[in-house]
C-alpha cells in the first residue's frame, strides 16, 4: 500500500506550521535554522509528535471495537496525555500506566503538567514505581488483563506509539509534508534536527524522506538526537521501526547506513534529566526567539543543534528544519532549574 492508501483519522489542525528561526540563526553566525512545529499541531490537549501518530492508529482503534486505550509512559509522558486527549475525543476510556522514569526530585513531579492534564481529561491513571525502558513492559500487559477482568475491550497502544505496526506513518507523512512546504517557500532543507527516544517518529521521517528520494527528490541528512541515554536500545528500535514502515510504505528496497544517523553526546547520563548543555539550550532559544523547548527532549535535540552548528558540522550554507515535537507542559515538573 501506498503511504496514501492508509486512512487517517484527523486529529491536527492540517499540516504544522514551520518558521525560521532568525535571531538564533545570527547568534550561531552559520547554517539558516527553521522550525516545524507538531507542540502548536493540534486543538487535543496541546497536541505533540504523538497526535501526529495517533492519526494513523485511530482508524484501527475503531475497528477494534475496543472501549479503553491502554498505554503506558512516564510520570511526565507526553505520549499518555495525548492518548488520553484523543480518547476523550473519540468518547473511549483511557488507562494509562504512569512509570518512575526519571529520577527527579520535584515534589510535584506525579502531580503537574502532563499527568494533570490526563487526570483532568478523565483518565485513569495508574502509578508505578518501575524505571525507564522503552521497551515492552509487563505493567502495561498487567494494564490489559485489568480491564478485560472487568469487562472491557483495551486497545494496546505501547510507549510513544513506536512498538505498534502503523507508529512510523504519521513521520512518514511528515515527510511528505515537508516537501509541499518546501515547494510553497522556496526552499530545501538538507538537513532535518530531530530527538528520538522510543524512535517512530525519527524512524518514520527516515522511511518517508526515503520514498521522497526514490521518487527524485533531493538527498538530504535526517539527524536524530538521542534523548534516551540508552543509545543502543535506541538505535536498534529506529533501524527496526523505519524498516518496517518502509516495508509498509512499500518502499521497494532496503533503507541505507548513511539513511540511519542518531547522534550521541547530549543525553546526558539519563533519560529526563537535564545536563548543562540542555539548560542552555532552552535558555538560548527562548530568550532568542520565544521559542520554548523542554528538559527531558527538545532542550537536548536543541543542544545538539546548537553544537553542530556551531562546529560546523552541519555547514554554514544549509537549510536546517529543527522539529519541534511538543512537550513544554514537562517544564511544569522541573521549576527548580529555574530558580
Ligand atoms: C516532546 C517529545 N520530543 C521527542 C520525543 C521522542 O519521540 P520518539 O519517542 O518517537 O522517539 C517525544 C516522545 O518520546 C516527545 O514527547
Amino acid at each position: 500500500m501506498a503511504l496514501s492508501d492508509f486512512e487517517r483519522y484527523p486529529l491536527t489542525f492540517g499540516a504544522s506550521p514551520v518558521h525560521p528561526l532568525d535571531n538564533l540563526t545570527k547568534h550561531l553566525g552559520g547554517a539558516r535554522i527553521w522550525a516545524k512545529r507538531e507542540d502548536v499541531n493540534s486543538g487535543l490537549a496541546f497536541g505533540g509528535n504523538k497526535t501526529r501518530k495517533l492519526e494513523y492508529i485511530v482508524p484501527d482503534v475503531l475497528a477494534s471495537g475496543a472501549d479503553t486505550i491502554v498505554s503506558i509512559g512516564g510520570y511526565q509522558s507526553n505520549h499518555t496525555r495525548q492518548v488520553a486527549a484523543v480518547a476523550a475525543h473519540l468518547g473511549l476510556k483511557a488507562r494509562l500506566v504512569q512509570e518512575r522514569w526519571v529520577d527527579w526530585d520535584d515534589p510535584v513531579n506525579d502531580k503537574v503538567g502532563n499527568i494533570e492534564l490526563s487526570r483532568i481529561m478523565g483518565a485513569d491513571v495508574r502509578l508505578d514505581s518501575a524505571g525507564f525502558d522503552i521497551g515492552i513492559r509487563s505493567s502495561w500487559e498487567e494494564a490489559m488483563e485489568d480491564v478485560r477482568a472487568n469487562g472491557g475491550t483495551p486497545y494496546p497502544i505501547p510507549a510513544g506509539a513506536s512498538e505498534h505496526k502503523l507508529g512510523g506513518l504519521g513521520f512518514a507523512n511528515w515527510a511528505h509534508e515537508v516537501a509541499e512546504q518546501e515547494k510553497e517557500l522556496g526552499v530545501f532543507f538538507d538537513t532535518i534536527v530531530v530527538c528520538t527516544v522510543t524512535g517512530s517518529t525519527h524512524a518514520g521521517m527516515i522511511a518517508g524522506f526515503a520514498a521522497l528520494e526514490d521518487a527524485g527528490g533531493r538527498k538530504r541528512k535526517v539527524i536524530g538526537i538521542d534523548a534516551s541515554a540508552t543509545i543502543d536500545k535506541t538505535r536498534d528500535q529506529v533501524g527496526r521501526i523505519a524498516a518496517n514502515t518502509a516495508e509498509l510504505i512499500e518502499l521497494g528496497r532496503e533503507l541505507r547506513d548513511d539513511e540511519i544517523t542518531i547522534l550521541e553526546g547530549w543525553a546526558g547520563d539519563y533519560y529526563g534529566i537535564p545536563v548543562e548543555s540542555t539548560v542552555n539550550a532552552i535558555r538560548t532559544a527562548a530568550s532568542l526567539e520565544g521559542f520554548i523547548t523542554d528538559p527531558v527532549y527538545e532542550g537536548k535535540s536543541m543542544a545538539g543543534l546548537i553544537d553542530l552548528v556551531k562546529s560546523g558540522e552541519i555547514g554554514k550554507d544549509s537549510n536546517v528544519l529543527y522539529a519541534h515535537l511538543g512537550g513544554q507542559l514537562a517544564l511544569n515538573a522541573y521549576s527548580s532549574i529555574f530558580d
